[in-house]
């Protein structure tokens, strides 16, 4: 008995110690990263009409997108699966399910008309390194035959495949550029913001 709570001890040890020295890289590769962006840049992007297309449990794309949406003028289509998605262990569980079944969850909201636009942005957290399943649910919707299609992405550290999974469902699209957004702290917020035109001005 003494023995096995030792064992489970030194475990929760490791684990703990892992963890903090994942979070400890992360954290310097974010700051590595938003160095690049300290020098404020001028939007000269011009992408025609454009949408942003994007889904948000807990915030983090939505604020990316709208920042996308203010740049650009463009017009928004936030994505809203029928049955609420809850946050919670169980989430990890069913949206492992539904990414390898491709059985994703329905969209309640009227799908845009995405001939109006030139350009049309699609943001997704990442939930098990590729996009969350009703992003997919979304792509799976639409031919995007002569539209410049672009994917964005907000998460913890790791995208994983999400750009080429993305490439793979979005049907006959133009895909442009992708940029992907780890989650950082307000005082990142104006090198954020650089980099979003960055990469706009790139497209
Ligand atoms: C089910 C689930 C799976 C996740 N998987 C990953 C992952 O594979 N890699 C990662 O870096 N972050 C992962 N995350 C963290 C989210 O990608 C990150 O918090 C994202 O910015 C959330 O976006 P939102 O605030 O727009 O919902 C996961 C979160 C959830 C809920």
């Amino acid at each position: 008995m003494k023995i096995a709570l030792y064992i489970i001890l030194i475990i929760a040890i490791v684990a703990g110690i892992s963890t903090l020295i994942h979070l400890h890289k992360v954290s310097n590769r974010n700051k590595a990263e938003m160095a690049k962006y300290s020098n404020n840049v001028e939007l000269t992007a011009n992408l025609g009409k454009t949408l942003v297309v994007y889904y948000s449990l807990t915030g983090h794309t939505k604020d990316i997108a709208l920042q996308i949406q203010s740049l650009t003028n463009a017009d928004t289509y936030e994505i809203k699966p029928k049955e609420e998605i809850t946050q919670g262990p169980s989430l990890y569980l069913t949206s492992k399910k539904q990414i390898s079944s491709g059985n994703y969850p329905e969209i309640v909201n009227d799908f845009p008309n995405i001939e109006e636009y030139d350009t049309i942005f699609v943001g997704s957290p990442i939930w098990w390194y590729t996009a969350a399943p009703v992003v997919l649910e979304f792509l799976k919707e639409f031919d995007f035959q002569n539209k410049n299609v672009v994917p964005f992405s907000t998460q913890g550290s790791n995208y994983g495949t999400y750009f080429e999974d993305f490439k793979a469902k979005a049907k006959n699209a133009n895909i442009l550029k992708g940029e992907a957004f780890n989650n950082l702290d307000s005082s990142y917020n104006e090198q954020v913001k650089n980099k979003i035109i960055s990469w706009l001005n790139s497209l």
